[in-house]
């Protein structure tokens, strides 16, 4: 069979509220064009992230029940444990209440001033926390991957000579390299499996801990079986346990690829650094054995570890991805390929060019794209990262927006309504407008800045 269904029945359902352009343009203006501050129940389609927003399998919601709140030892913990250690072969599994926080209780372990952590891309919050505590991110990725339209089945790969040569240079000064798979700041392009390891091999030459930022794992997995030469007849899981058996260790948002609404985890081999990394989440986190997290959501983070790597899920998952960005490339709107698992990433700077970047064309785009269909998206450009720490302002590398897919929660048919969506929009693009930012915050203004359109 050519069409490729989604492998899921529907047992409880969320109506969404349906408004009119008349009502959403009332919207905007009281959430003075920030996307952020609309509220949910104003949003047909909610494309903003995949984090959190999955739909849990009854399997989960059974699961919850399952769940044991003993503050110590709860076989709640155990069981998430080996569900991690079944696909991640880490000695030492540390939960936290989401990706964000074992990020900050690795850095605050092995960041400080003068230190410098290359990787293909950091993701906001893994430069945020490595940044906050003084030291540097690099991203180190391809060049392929920072062309939109460039052809290649791994967008997501470190380059490995740029690697070779920053730590011959800065050695010293790394405590650790990164990578991120798939490479969410670079569209959800993948990284393939000869790239991890050739990776991997270059830090330990070096001495070097690996640690992967794992948020989105069985979807890269699912590229390296489909992609990469001499991989596809592998079970996915099996590429999965390839994959981590390369690394030190791991940062995890289980928000993503574990069809969790919460949670994460740092892994490490390292025991001095668990013993310190457990003694710090005992600060800011809790108790080992729960870390930021009730014993119920651990067993759902568990269940769902074994649905993420069923094939039938991640052929639909990423056809899903593939399919939306086709047909907005048919419609002559310009969008990244090939397509990454979790998004489609709208090249708004190529869509809307009679909008200069400083006029913020990702915002008008995402904008329109509410007025007109109520679809939230999220512009990744120069509202997100034009502002400099000294408060100049210059427009960012590109000026994406961002459509992310929640796992199993939408259709088909709604994805031929965000299509028809932007069917419309590309009609009217010469008439949309670019924006001005009237009130803002120092820092991550994306969230919270207040925008008025240009005449
Ligand atoms: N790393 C990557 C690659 C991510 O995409 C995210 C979150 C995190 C770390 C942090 O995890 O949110 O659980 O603290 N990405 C979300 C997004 C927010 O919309 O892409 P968290």
């Amino acid at each position: 069979m050519k069409t490729i269904i989604e492998p899921f029945r529907i047992k409880t359902v969320e109506p969404i509220r349906f408004t009119s352009v008349a009502e959403r343009q009332a919207f905007l203006r009281a959430a003075n064009y920030n996307l952020f501050t609309l509220k949910s129940d104003d949003v047909l389609i909610d494309l903003l992230t995949d984090s959190g927003t999955s739909a849990m399998s009854a399997a989960q919601w059974g699961a919850l029940q399952r769940g044991d709140e003993s503050y110590a030892g709860s076989p709640s913990f155990f069981r998430f444990e080996a569900a991690v250690q079944d696909l991640m072969p880490f000695r030492h599994v540390i939960p936290t209440h989401q990706g964000r926080a074992a990020e900050a209780i690795l850095f605050s372990l092995i960041g400080g001033p003068g230190r410098k952590i290359p990787s293909n891309t950091h993701f906001d919050t893994t430069r945020g926390n490595i940044e906050s505590g003084g030291a540097e991110a690099h991203d180190l990725l391809i060049a392929e991957g920072r062309r939109p339209d460039a052809d290649h089945p791994f967008k997501g790969n470190m380059d490995v000579d740029a690697l070779e040569a920053f730590l011959a240079r800065h050695g010293d000064a790394v405590p650790c390299v990164m990578l991120t798979v798939t490479n969410n700041a670079g569209g959800g392009q993948p990284v393939s499996l000869a790239n991890i390891r050739a990776v991997a091999e270059t830090a330990r030459r070096h001495g070097k801990p690996f640690f992967i930022d794992g948020c989105r794992f069985a979807e890269n997995a699912w590229f390296i079986k489909e992609r990469e030469e001499g991989q596809r007849g592998r079970a996915v899981k099996d590429i999965v346990r390839d994959m981590f058996a390369a690394a030190d260790g791991m940062t995890m948002s289980a928000k993503k690829d574990a069809f969790a609404n919460i949670g994460g985890w740092l892994a490490l081999n390292d025991d001095d650094l668990a013993l310190q990394a457990r003694n710090r989440l005992i600060l800011t986190e809790g108790f080992p054995t729960y870390g930021g997290m009730a014993g119920r959501d651990l067993d759902a983070i568990a269940q769902g570890l074994r649905e993420i790597v069923d094939e039938d899920y991640l052929r639909y998952r990423v056809r899903t991805a593939a399919y939306l960005t086709e047909k907005l490339h048919a419609l002559g709107v310009p969008v990244m390929r090939p397509a990454g698992g979790h998004a489609v990433f709208v090249d708004a700077r190529a869509w809307l060019d009679h909008i200069p970047p400083l006029s913020y064309p990702g915002q008008a785009a995402a904008v329109a794209l509410y007025e007109l269909g109520g679809i939230r998206t999220c512009e990744i450009g120069t509202v997100m990262f034009g502002r400099k720490p000294d408060g100049t302002e210059a427009a960012a590398a590109m000026d994406l927006v961002r459509l992310a897919l929640p796992r199993r929660v939408y259709t088909q048919s709604h994805a031929d309504y965000v299509a028809e969506t932007f069917e419309e929009v590309h009609r009217l693009r010469p008439r949309l407008k670019g924006f001005r930012i009237v009130e803002q915050p120092r820092f991550m203004r994306h969230f919270t800045a207040k925008f008025a359109r240009l005449d």
